[in-house]
């Protein structure tokens, strides 16, 4: 019997900040502004009154290619944030509403 307490956050996102060395294959989110929109969704966050969210950055989360990433628990739901607006609507749409905003979302088939 699965005897889990609540959840302490209602939502978890980690937003991947990783940075790799100019060049690198792989890339990094840290490279396609990934910092700068966990910063901006953190205070979004905070002034939208949701303190029961909890935007962590994040190291490498394995989908480099597909980044900057942010990934949301305990859906396990995957976005790919270009800009502020695409922060502010995943804010309101997913964390507020309980919706998803599709377009911005990653496959999670492997
Ligand atoms: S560097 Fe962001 S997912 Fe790997």
């Amino acid at each position: 019997m699965n005897k889990d307490s609540a959840l302490y956050y209602r939502a978890h996102v980690f937003c991947c900040t990783n940075r790799r060395p100019e060049g690198h294959e792989l890339g990094c989110c840290a490279s396609k502004d990934g910092e700068r929109l966990r910063n901006h969704m953190k205070k979004r966050a905070k002034d939208m009154g949701l303190d029961d969210v909890r935007i962590n950055g994040a190291g490498c989360l394995g989908r480099c290619a597909s980044g900057p990433c942010v990934v949301i628990y305990p859906e396990g739901v995957w976005y790919a944030p270009k800009n502020e607006s695409d922060i502010d609507e995943i804010l309101s749409s997913h964390l507020r509403d309980g919706g998803r905003v599709e377009r911005l979302m990653l496959d999670n088939r492997r």
